[in-house]
């Protein structure tokens, strides 16, 4: 740890020679990066840091909770909470492409984005996380589709017409020292180590159309998948574990009733940086347990599928 020790006072110095007395903004989404570029951001700036969090209403449970809590309460970073959920699901109505699902969420967010910016107070700067790879990484490489095949990169994301410099205090390290870095920085190991998750949330994973009682049938799947995979120790051996909501309803029997209801399929994902990846052979006392408690559990769901397709062909998320 004592490079990450040494790197925090380097980092806070050359943060306040870029910033001076100068007002800074940071999207924080609860991702790894965001979040250990806001604990950063704080304790070279203090107040002259706010955090803007956007809730599109495609969040896990508890998600927005955990924010307020963890940088709200704890850390008492200026948090500014924008809650654009219902404008996120008006505008998702009836949309099922997954490529247009994408363009609505980015554009939507932008522009709320853009709104709370300006009620945050005149700021010279914007903060990002963006590490040392995904500025590699943006650099189109010829002849590789798999760069072009979904709309997803998150640099370069935000508007140039949005006048700010840009403050990146990660960009020179990788994900295993970003983490380092957040556990130095005092972040609870639930953020620092979580699994990255998608910019557009639960929308990629809800196949179809994106309606408030869906993601909420999602949504409680996916708690149970986090705390079983948390529980049985393998959250944090493995790349992404996560459950999809499938537009597919089969008959089922519940009791003396019979059922018609919606599958969901669980994904568990070995990778080094998403651009390959094998699933994982879960045992199966924990497939079983994942199974029944989601069945039991979730109303409007009889029926769980194991995603057993590696990357290539297949991609991590479903859409
Ligand atoms: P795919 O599905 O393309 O995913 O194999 C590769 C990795 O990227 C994540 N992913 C996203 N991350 N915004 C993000 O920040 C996005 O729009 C997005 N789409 C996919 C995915 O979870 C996996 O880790």
């Amino acid at each position: 740890l004592w490079t990450m020790h040494s790197y925090i006072d380097q980092a806070v110095e050359a943060i306040r020679n870029q910033v001076g007395n100068e007002k800074v903004i940071l999207g924080l989404s609860g991702g790894v990066d965001s979040s250990v570029a806001a604990a950063l951001l704080h304790k070279a700036i203090g107040n002259q840091l706010t955090c803007i969090f956007v809730n599109n209403g495609l969040l896990r449970g508890r998600e927005a909770k955990t924010v307020q809590e963890v940088f709200g309460r704890h850390f008492k970073i200026k948090l500014q909470y924008e809650d654009a959920s219902n404008l996120f699901l008006k505008r998702l109505k009836g949309v099922t492409d997954p490529e247009r699902k994408r363009k609505i969420i980015g554009k939507t967010f932008i522009e709320v984005f853009e709104a709370a910016t300006k009620r945050a107070g005149k700021a010279k700067f914007l903060a990002q996380g963006t590490l040392y790879p995904d500025i590699i990484e943006s650099v189109p490489i010829a002849g590789n589709p798999a760069a072009m095949i979904k709309s997803h990169h998150n640099v370069g994301g935000l508007p140039k017409k949005m006048r700010f410099q840009l403050v990146e205090p990660l960009k020179s390290l990788f994900k295993d020292e970003v983490r380092e870095l957040g556990l130095e920085l005092g972040l609870p190991r639930e953020i620092v180590l979580r699994q990255p998750f998608p910019g557009p949330g639960l929308a990629v994973r809800i196949l179809g159309e994106v309606t408030p009682r869906r993601c909420e049938i999602l949504r409680e799947a996916d708690t149970i998948v986090v705390e079983e995979m948390k529980t049985s120790g393998w959250y944090y051996k493995i790349w992404q574990s996560f459950a999809v909501l499938l537009p597919v309803k089969s008959v089922g029997v519940m009791g003396d009733e019979r059922t018609y209801d919606y599958t969901i399929a669980l994904r568990a994902v070995e990778s080094q940086d998403g651009m390959t990846a094998d699933w994982v052979k879960l045992p199966y006392d924990l497939l079983e347990k994942l199974s029944s408690r989601i069945i039991n559990e979730v109303k409007g769901v009889n029926r769980v599928c194991f995603d057993i397709s590696s990357k290539p062909p297949a991609t991590i998320e479903w859409e």
